[in-house]
């Protein structure tokens, strides 16, 4: 009998095949149709474990597509099995975590009910924007960190100097994190964002940068203004290279074009979404947090 099987969708099949190895469960894969209309019609193909099983979806573009496909998941493995894990290695709607204007949908509330509605038990999550989002589940939560694989990659390359910056103050424990793992210092600047426009705008004045071949950290990049901003700020304080390291890369648009022209010399991202810059697999720290 099956012990414990892992579900992939479509969403995260190169990294659910390689967490399914890892842990040593049975693979299953989903078979997904979307139609003209948008409509997600999907098939899971393989046995499924009556004891235990992990649904494995991130939710980037299209969020809701991907979203409901893990929600559709959930609830036919639940069928079959007593324990359903769903692990979301990009969790969408992260930063709708709170009521930041008033009348604004906390959208992580929705989220909370609906996977425990769908039949999930557990959720776990890889370096979720801000821990407040999991505060609303009423099921098992877990968040995970990927900055030890992310400094593993960076560990290995001749830097000059090096220093880890986080390009906000919301980013500083990950950033201190980082360095740790590095074994070097750390800074973080000072940005503020326009809740109505969404403009971002360094507040830092001054930093001692010159020569230093920086890390820029952060969980995701999406338009690239965080990034873009901070770089060009870093560059004015004559900094050496800046490398980018995040966890979640969505690069919407041309953000990755865009981010290069700033002057950031490389861009390495996880495998939470696959792309050009996912260079850094995290199956082995999902895996941990499963078995
Ligand atoms: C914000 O607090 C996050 O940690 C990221 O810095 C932000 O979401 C990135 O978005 P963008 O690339 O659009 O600036």
């Amino acid at each position: 009998m099956t012990k414990l099987s892992v579900i992939c969708g479509k969403a995260s099949e190169d990294l659910g095949e390689k967490l399914a190895k890892k842990v040593n469960a049975n693979l299953v894969k989903s078979d997904v149709r979307v139609f003209p209309d948008g409509e997600s019609k999907i098939t899971l193909k393989g046995n499924i474990s009556k004891i235990k099983s992990v649904v494995v979806q991130s939710f980037y573009p299209p969020v809701d597509t991907n979203l409901i496909q893990a929600l559709s998941m959930i609830s036919k493995v639940k069928e079959t099995s007593s324990e359903v894990i769903a692990v979301i290695p990009y969790m969408g709607y992260a930063r709708q975590d709170r009521e930041f204007l008033p009348g604004e949908v906390i959208t992580m509330k929705v989220l909370a009910k609906l996977f425990k509605g769908a039949g999930a038990s557990k959720i776990i999550a890889v370096d979720i924007h801000s821990l407040i989002g999991l505060k609303h589940f009423t099921i098992k939560t877990k968040n995970i960190s990927a900055i030890p694989d992310l400094a593993i990659y960076f560990k290995k390359l001749s830097l000059k100097n090096p220093l880890i910056v986080s390009p906000d103050q919301g980013g500083k424990e990950r950033a201190k994190e980082f360095a740790k793992q590095m074994e070097i210092d750390y800074i973080a600047l000072d940005k503020k964002r326009d809740r109505k426009t969404g403009k971002v705008e360094i507040k830092t004045k001054k930093v001692d940068v010159v020569g230093r071949d920086l890390i820029l950290v952060d969980d995701m990049i999406s338009t690239g203004g965080s990034i873009i901003n901070a770089t060009k700020f870093l560059k004015k304080e004559k900094c050496g290279r800046v490398f980018v390291a995040c966890t979640h890369a969505l690069l919407m648009n041309d953000a990755g074009k865009k981010i290069k022209k700033s002057g950031v010399t490389k861009i390495v991202s996880t495998n939470t979404i696959p792309g050009k810059t996912s260079i850094v697999d995290v199956s082995n720290t999902i895996a941990k947090a499963i078995v």
